[in-house]
């Protein structure tokens, strides 16, 4: 695509720009909703004698939408989050938010406190932006090794992921399995359009991440995240510096 024409594209994650809330609109995404739940149903079926299902919850726009779900249903999935150490602060409070809304209490995974410790004494605080291989140290050490810890004994784990988020994920399935990890993987949201995204998050009046608000389709750790330009795709604020092709952290590795 041009570079003018793709300036057109209204940048996502601005709610001034975000579609009308048509009642097409609306149509679609109670179809899709419906879908989902009964996808979760049936997840949380066959998995109840196998270890159960969980939910990867990041409190990025789509997972708020699964958490809505989920909750709501009251179906026996459990929710799940990394906390890096390094998250924003609007993450922070949209959790605290999480739980006075739903009224639940959330299960937070930690990364280990020696590995951190012995990253930053030697490689430095900030030490990431230096190349892609201390980068993926870090998210190693953050995220990858607790969610072995959260997926441990489970019989398969749900995502957020839309296949339109990237050009890493324009494959996605919404049943696949995680070979890396060995267990089922879900992503009940892969073919909906942040349109309906967002139209879930209004119909239902779902909390959301106040960074939205401010150009940021997509919000991992604050160090590694910033706002969009116009024209921008929705993870080109994620690891900026990187090329697109190496925009995954780990967690979602294909093996
Ligand atoms: S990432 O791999 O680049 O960080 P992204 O932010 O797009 O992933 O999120 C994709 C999905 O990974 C989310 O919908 C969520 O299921 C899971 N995920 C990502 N970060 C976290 C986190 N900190 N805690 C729990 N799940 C997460
Ligand atoms: Fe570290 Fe950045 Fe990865 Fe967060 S996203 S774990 S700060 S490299």
């Amino acid at each position: 695509m041009s570079g003018a024409v793709s300036m057109l594209r209204p940048p996502p994650g601005n709610p001034a720009t975000r579609p009308e809330l048509t009642d097409a609109l609306r149509a679609s995404v109670q179809v899709k909703s419906r879908q989902v739940l009964e996808l979760l149903h049936a997840i949380a079926e066959e998995f109840d004698a196998k270890g159960g299902a969980t939910f990867a919850n990041s409190f990025g726009a789509e997972d708020m939408v699964l958490t809505d779900l989920i909750v709501k249903s009251g179906l026996p999935i459990e929710i799940f989050s990394l906390d890096t150490g390094r998250l924003p602060a609007e993450t922070y409070t949209l959790m605290g938010e999480v739980e006075k809304h739903y009224d639940i209490k959330l299960k937070v995974f930690f990364p280990q406190s020696e590995a951190v410790e012995q990253f930053v004494r030697i490689k430095g605080i900030n030490a990431f932006y230096e190349s892609v291989d201390l980068r993926k140290e870090c998210c190693g050490i953050r995220k990858v090794e607790p969610l072995r810890r959260a997926l441990a004994g489970k019989g398969a784990w749900i995502t957020g992921m839309r296949a339109a988020q990237s050009a890493t994920r324009t494959e996605l399935a919404v049943r696949e399995f995680d070979a890396g990890n060995k267990l089922e993987k879900f992503n009940p949201l892969s073919d909906w359009s942040e349109a309906e995204v967002w139209a879930y998050i209004r119909a239902n009046g779902v909390p959301y991440n106040a960074l939205h608000d401010q150009f940021y389709p997509s919000i991992g750790c604050a160090p590694c995240t910033r706002a969009v330009a116009l024209g921008e795709d929705v993870r080109a604020g994620r690891w900026w510096w990187e090329d697109p092709t190496s925009k995954e952290c780990g967690l979602h590795v294909k093996k």
